[in-house]
């Protein structure tokens, strides 16, 4: 597996990193056993970066990798690194109530995520969202005297816009900012990829098949629990999921002619975008990691570069990428 610098300051992780999101919340049921078998495949094939969130199932997620970290080779184990994202608030229902990135609050989530994870350390820390009442500088002071104690060894960002970028690398060392970015949704192409690379901080990339849309696997018939983002994402409704589906038919046939998956296309597409961005993929199912591990060996050629740019230039998709209410949260959007 091909690994990558983390910015300057960060671990040396795999190209291709394992979202665990959707292996506890967030895109409806999913199988505990396969969840756990489809960790050790992704270690097993060199992925050494695991994404987590402490509120993904209330800490479940983190009690799930916890579970397929101890049955995991020993030499696997040891060479993965764990990315956590905390400060969300959520309900005993299910339901989100703001964020809180208080110092004496950024120590509390941390003791609770080394005891659920089973660790002595976290490799790379940070806010989900930037808390709007608590500046950066004291939500990345606490995670840096967290690293000064040794729990921590690399504070990271998510969903922060270029100017929170600037303060926080301004108090501390960050290894990444973690963004929503994927040929539907370049907003970051502006102003925040500009900064972080001036900065030398490196990406992780999710959404990069925007949460299943744009696979090629996502047909506009999928009945979607309840509780499922999807079932109340503006992209994966009604007119938009038309419009968006059609997107993905263009890419479809680019894919056709070069003998892979919409999936992998949209991946490389990423990874065709510079060597800082290592892109987080939510595959739930071995079968489902196998197709994205296979985009690594995607190699986009101008041409193809062109023609998949022609198929979905640039603000094609149709609806935001957020509900409404969760568009407020985003730093990175203001
Ligand atoms: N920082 C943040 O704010 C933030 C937000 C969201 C996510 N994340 C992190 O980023 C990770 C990835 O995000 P995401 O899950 O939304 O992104 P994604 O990779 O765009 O979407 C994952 C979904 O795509 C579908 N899919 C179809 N083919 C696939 C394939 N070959 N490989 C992988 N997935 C395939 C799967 O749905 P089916 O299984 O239903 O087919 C899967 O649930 C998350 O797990 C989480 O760790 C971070």
């Amino acid at each position: 597996m091909r690994t990558v610098s983390l910015g300057n300051t960060g671990p040396r992780v795999s190209a291709l990193g394992l979202g665990c999101m959707g292996m506890s919340a967030l895109y409806g049921e999913a199988d505990r056993a396969e969840s756990v078998a489809t960790i050790h495949a992704a270690l097993e094939a060199g992925v050494t970066l695991l994404d987590t969130g402490d509120f993904y199932g209330m800490g479940h997620n983190e009690m799930l990798i916890g579970e397929a970290l101890r049955s995991a080779p020993a030499a696997r184990r040891e060479q993965a690194l764990v990315s956590v994202k905390f400060g969300a608030l959520r309900d005993p229902d299910g339901g989100w109530s703001g964020y809180d990135g208080r110092p004496a609050a950024v120590r509390n989530f941390a003791a609770y995520s080394l005891q659920r994870l089973g660790v002595d350390h976290i490799d790379v820390y940070r806010i989900a969202r930037v808390d709007p009442d608590v500046p950066i500088e004291e939500t990345v002071g606490a995670i840096a005297e967290l690293v000064e104690k040794g729990y921590v060894r690399h504070i990271g960002l998510s969903e922060a816009g270029a100017e929170t970028v600037r303060r926080a690398a301004a108090t501390a060392p960050v290894s990444d900012l973690q963004i929503e970015y994927s040929l539907i949704s370049r907003g970051i192409e502006r102003d925040i990829l500009p900064t972080t690379r001036e900065l030398g901080i490196g990406i992780t990339a999710y959404g990069v098949l925007s949460r299943g849309l744009i696979s090629g696997h996502f047909t506009a018939d999928r009945q979607l629990a309840a509780g499922d983002f999807r079932a109340h994402s503006p992209r994966f409704q009604g007119e938009n999921l038309r419009h968006n589906l059609n997107l993905v038919e263009a890419l479809r046939k680019i894919a056709d002619d070069k003998g892979v998956t919409v999936a992998q296309i949209a991946i490389a597409w990423v990874l065709s975008r510079g060597e800082d961005i290592v892109p987080l993929v939510g595959a739930r199912r071995r079968d489902r990691l196998t197709e994205a591990l296979g985009a690594l060996d995607v190699t986009l050629e101008e041409a193809e570069l062109k023609a998949i740019e022609e198929a979905v230039p640039e603000g094609a998709a149709a609806g935001e990428r957020y509900p409404e209410a969760q568009m407020a949260h985003l730093d990175s959007e203001r």
